[in-house]
């Protein structure tokens, strides 16, 4: 279930519906760490009744090698390859290094090869593309995927990414900030803060029981971009919670535990979407 997020998720159902009738449609989805990206994408793929569902994901330890997304994203499609033109059939091949040792990839060919590829896999039944952490596709894959994103016409064909914002608020440390992912042209969707009634919800439903909850559920509006942590005599504290600061609740249940290990909660209260771990 997701809450507050009715504008979103209508807008991912109207590129759906668009695309089963014939009408390509891209969105791009940007946001803050933990806003609600990735469900996001989930509730599209939940939605994509008789469509094929491409998903494909960034990761920062793949973002260096050239065309690791798009092999990814790809995957189980590659064979296709061969159906299409030779020259866009070679480029390909060649970047996924699937050419002959001479073969030499074209960027133009392979976003070319790419946006092809996708129309023949649309021409059986709707295409759905997810692209999740599209802050770390390596760049060489993004720019074939935004490439033939650009060039959707009237084919059944959604694509969606979902981006972290590159000047998102309080990264960890500045080297911690994701690379931005560029996507000029495309329309965007930034996703902001859920309103007090939509994270108390949230809370109420993922952790009923945690002592942080009753200071959020008391004063909704109360909302803030620190670190907030309850210990066991209900005091609260800002910035960074640190083991001494967490505890167990006062009747010594639940157990809540911090993503390190800790017997606490660690709420990063969020003028978005409340992230947890425990
Ligand atoms: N509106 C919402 N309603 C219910 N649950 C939500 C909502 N938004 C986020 N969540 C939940 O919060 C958690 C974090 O969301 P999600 O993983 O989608 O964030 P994200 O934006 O993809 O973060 P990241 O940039 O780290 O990938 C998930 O468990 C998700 O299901
Ligand atoms: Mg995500």
């Amino acid at each position: 279930m997701l809450y507050g997020r009715d504008g979103e998720l209508a807008a991912i159902d109207e590129l759906l519906g668009r695309a089963r009738a014939g009408r390509s449609g891209v969105l791009v989805l940007r946001g803050e760490a933990g806003i609600g990206k990735s469900a996001l994408l989930d509730h599209a793929a939940g939605a994509a009744d008789g469509m094929r569902v491409l998903r494909g994901t960034g990761f920062e330890s793949e973002s260096g090698m050239p065309y690791a997304g798009l092999h990814l994203l790809l995957g189980r499609h590659l064979d296709r390859i061969a159906g299409l033109p030779e020259g866009q059939a070679e480029a390909l091949r060649a970047a996924l290094n699937m050419g002959g040792p001479e073969a030499e990839s074209d960027r133009f060919l392979v976003g070319l090869a790419v946006l092809t590829l996708l129309s023949d896999l649309a021409e059986e039944r709707p295409l759905l593309c997810l692209v999740d952490d599209a802050h770390w596709i390596d760049g060489s894959s993004a720019e074939a995927l935004l490439f033939a994103a650009r060039r959707l016409d009237a084919e059944p064909i959604a694509i969606v990414f979902a981006a972290r914002d590159a000047d998102a608020p309080e990264p960890a440390s500045p080297e911690s900030a994701p690379p931005e992912f560029v996507a000029e042209g495309l329309p965007e969707l930034r996703l902001h803060g859920l309103d007090g009634d939509a994270a108390a919800a949230l809370l109420a439903e993922r952790a009923p029981t945690c002592p942080a909850m009753s200071g959020g559920r008391s004063s909704p509006g109360r909302w803030a971009t620190r670190w907030r942590c309850s210990n066991s005599r209900g005091a609260a504290g800002t910035g960074r919670p640190t083991s001494g600061s967490c505890g167990r609740s006062p009747s010594g249940s639940p157990r809540c535990r911090s993503r390190r290990g800790g017997s606490c909660c660690w709420w990063r209260w969020t003028t978005s979407a409340t992230r947890a771990w425990w």
